[in-house]
């Protein structure tokens, strides 16, 4: 049983989550590290550790390829067939394993050592043709080196040393010039140490501090700038320019500059405040009457644009 082998690991995962169920995929891949893939009472052994329905955790397993529910090799071996690692004979590595390894691909071979898979892009197209060994990667692999590489990976796994088949402690290799495989050491600074105990007490906070943080400078200065550039407009919360703060006090988005807070909007009228009053409305009747008031146009009218009868 999980909680038996792996008991301080899944504790210490479950208190990095503030919900059991966002452990899922950490204790899938230990389930898949420890029974080599997932049958179904591993599935069910996860779902109880999270008290999820199976359902959800069968879902889950279906959903992710990198997921195994069914037997696998100790190595799978995926290899990218993707344009440029094609470019470069990807289709010569593939061709080459298969002859090495007695399999096509999606099969493992009699001794259980070797699953052979074709996928897409490993985003390492720099280093094509690419292939993965348990999620480890392995650069510039051409059919030439097949042999080398599988009889490396053999002596690993008979060394104990095979990666976890979910890629748990994979690693990038390189070829030296004797076409040996070469570990390529990083530095990846130190680890962060974590309460197992305080950790999503100590995640809530900072979740907390976030929403409540100050706007951010860069922020406050492009409002302003806006403002600025903008003497007439509304503001983000829809009162009209005069409705804006003071500009001697400092408003939600810092200073408003004074043209702007103080310049008034027009304001528009509506339709009945634009209605005429019914003494205009008799005496635009009567001018229409006399035909005074085009008379007068035609009186005031530039000399050429005059109409002739
Ligand atoms: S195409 Fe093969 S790694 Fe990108």
């Amino acid at each position: 049983m999980l909680l038996d082998t792996h008991k301080t690991e899944i504790e210490t995962l479950l208190a990095r989550y503030a919900s059991k169920r966002s452990a899922v995929l950490p204790l899938l891949f230990i389930a898949q590290d420890s029974y080599g893939h997932l049958t179904d009472e591993a599935i069910r052994e996860v779902a109880d550790i999270l008290e999820l329905p199976p359902t959800d955790v069968f879902e889950v397993v279906g959903f992710y390829t990198l997921f195994y529910n069914r037997p696998v090799g100790t190595w799978m071996v995926q290899v990218c067939d993707d344009v440029p690692c094609c470019y470069l004979g990807a289709e010569e590595t593939i061709a080459k394993l298969r002859q090495t390894l007695g399999i096509r691909e999606e099969q493992t071979t009699p001794d259980g050592s070797f699953t052979l898979q074709r996928v897409k892009c490993l985003a390492a197209c720099n280093r094509a043709p690419v292939v993965q060994a348990n999620l480890s990667y392995i650069y510039d692999v051409t059919a030439e080196r097949v042999e080398a590489l599988v009889r490396d990976l053999r002596a690993q796994a008979s060394g104990s040393e095979a990666a976890s088949v979910s890629g748990r402690q994979a690693e990038d290799f390189e070829w030296t010039a004797d076409s040996r495989l070469s570990r390529i050491e990083r530095d990846m600074g130190a680890m962060p140490t974590r309460d197992a105990q305080t950790a999503p007490e100590a995640e809530k906070a900072a979740e907390q501090a976030e929403e409540s943080a100050p706007v951010a400078p860069a922020i406050a200065a492009a409002e302003q700038k806006i403002a600025a550039e903008s003497p007439v407009v509304g503001s983000p919360d829809g009162t009209n320019a005069s409705a804006r703060p003071n500009p001697a006090v400092q408003g939600e988005f810092g200073t408003v500059p004074a043209h702007a807070a103080q310049k008034p909007v027009p304001v528009e009228k509506s339709a009945d405040e634009i209605k005429p009053t019914p003494e205009e409305t008799r005496a635009a009747q009567n001018q229409n009457l006399t035909g005074e008031s085009s008379q007068q146009a035609i009186r005031e009218a530039p000399e050429g644009d005059k109409l002739t009868r």
